[in-house]
């Protein structure tokens, strides 16, 4: 389990397929009736630098050229999302990571059929989230972890009460 601070953040991407079918609203509004804070959002595309750097762990899998052509195809939305341990809170609204075996209930579980195409990507730690806010976010972030992958296009803000 992630710590229990009020202030935990977490990156999540509503991938390409979810913007292709109109999900956005519905997949924004589980996480907005589960109380969690929406603290920055922005529309963009993916490029294949940022896909690296974003997948780095998957890479050198044979997984990764299908999935990197998948999430650089289309607009997605990223945002941040804060609340009472939100890592493992959003994990849990989001469901396992194939959808056809992700349990009923969660956003996977009720609109995926895929394993690679599952709607929503969301960090899964502590560590992931920082680094994942920093790539996607660089403003929001501590000036030692800012990278070169300002977003390109949309326009982003981000609102810390
Ligand atoms: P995500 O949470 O974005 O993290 C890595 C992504 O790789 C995952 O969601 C899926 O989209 C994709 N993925 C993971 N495992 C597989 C797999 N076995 N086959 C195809 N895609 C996968």
């Amino acid at each position: 389990m992630s710590s229990t601070s009020p202030d935990e953040r977490t990156l999540v991407l509503i991938k390409p397929d979810a913007v292709r079918r109109g999900l956005v609203g519905e997949i924004l509004a589980r996480f907005e009736r589960k109380g969690l804070r929406i603290d920055a959002m922005v529309t963009r595309t993916m490029d294949a630098a940022l896909a690296d750097e974003h997948y780095d762990e998957h890479v050198d899998k044979p997984f990764y050229p299908p999935l990197k052509d998948f999430m650089t195809g289309g607009s997605l939305v990223a945002l941040v999302l804060s609340g009472d341990q939100v890592i493992d809170v959003v994990r849990g609204l989001v469901g396992a990571t194939d959808g056809r075996r992700a349990a009923a209930g969660t956003i996977r579980g009720d609109l995926s059929l895929s394993n690679r195409e599952n709607l929503v990507h969301a960090s899964d730690s502590a560590d992931s989230a920082k680094r994942e806010i920093a790539l996607w976010f660089p403003s929001s972030a501590d000036p030692r972890q800012r990278r070169r992958c300002a977003p390109r296009t949309g326009r982003s803000a981000f609102h810390r009460p």
